[in-house]
């Protein structure tokens, strides 16, 4: 016999669009030494152990995401999103109380060459400038952000006046993911608690200077034809990933917004790998040994 619930339940609630994960930004650097002060010694990240150990590029585990920093070119020239990136990490008030010593231990370090890191911390979260400008934004973990109590949450894009609607309209017809209105911009949501946001301002944006991040799709093949169709994929990797560089207005092919997607389907080896976290808390003070691993959900 069929149950009846008294209070209908909201089953388009748990429904998860066509971006499955969004699973890590990459943003050149020029020094490892900074990124590891910052992404690893203030933020908490743990470096990944398997792949890309030396010196020519480094990935950085949050949760089930990453950043990822490659050293290239001569001299290299940092990267930087056109926008904010948001972590949500388990304990801000153990992360404010690293702030200080990696302020110093930048300065110490790196005399020579200067550094962008500074930091404001909030009631609610943390504002960061990584050392190379980049804007972070660290989040303790609440329902706003589904379970994520360790990841990259969300990245904000400023975008041009005018342009929202349309790249709204562009990742829920063309990349079949849900989109709802949010402040002066657009929310498109991935995986169960991610999202891109596209928010509109009046300020002038940089050039696009040719970061990316890096999104896994269910339907893989859907959004690839219609863009195909258009001259919009800027490569075919491999069976496994193509890219694009530019949000389109489906409406009428006007280009809103450039960045670099990355895009995999789920049968990418690399998709939903297990990635080694680190509890950043522990001390060789208070080291206690099975307490080394995160313990948290992401
Ligand atoms: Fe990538």
């Amino acid at each position: 016999m069929t149950e009846i619930l008294s209070t209908p339940l909201d089953r388009a609630a748990e429904s998860v669009g066509n971006i499955v994960l969004l699973e890590h930004y990459n943003c050149v650097i020029d020094d490892q030494r900074l990124a590891t002060l910052f992404y690893v010694t203030a933020m908490g990240g743990t470096r990944d152990p398997y792949l890309f150990t030396g010196l020519d590029n480094m990935w950085v585990n949050f949760g089930r995401t990453q950043v990822h920093m490659p050293s290239r070119g001569h001299p290299p020239v940092a990267q930087r999103l056109r926008g904010t990136a948001g972590f949500v990490v388990p304990d801000l008030a153990a992360m404010a109380a690293r702030l200080d010593f990696v302020r110093a231990e930048m300065a110490r370090v790196a005399p020579e060459r200067g550094h962008l890191f500074d930091y404001q911390v909030g009631l609610d979260a943390i504002e960061l400038r990584c050392p190379w400008g980049n804007r972070i934004r660290c989040h303790a973990p609440s329902a706003r952000f589904g379970r994520m109590e360790l990841g990259l949450s969300y990245i904000e894009f400023d975008v041009p006046p005018g342009t929202a609607a349309g790249i709204g309209r562009f990742y829920e017809q063309v990349m079949k993911t849900p989109v709802r209105l949010a402040q002066q911009g657009v929310e498109v949501m991935a995986g169960v608690s991610q999202s891109l946001r596209f928010t509109e301002t009046e300020r002038p944006l940089p050039d696009y200077d040719g970061h990316h991040f890096l999104i896994y799709l269910a339907d893989f093949s859907g959004p690839y034809q219609w863009l195909k169709d258009r001259g919009l994929i800027t490569k075919d990797v491999d069976p496994h990933e193509w890219r694009l560089e530019w949000i389109c207005d489906p409406e009428d092919g006007r280009r809103l917004f450039q960045v670099e997607h990355e895009v995999r389907s789920m049968r990418h080896p690399l998709f939903n790998r297990p990635l080694v976290n680190r509890n950043p808390a522990i001390t060789n003070i208070d080291y206690r040994r099975g307490n080394e691993a995160f313990a948290g959900d992401f």
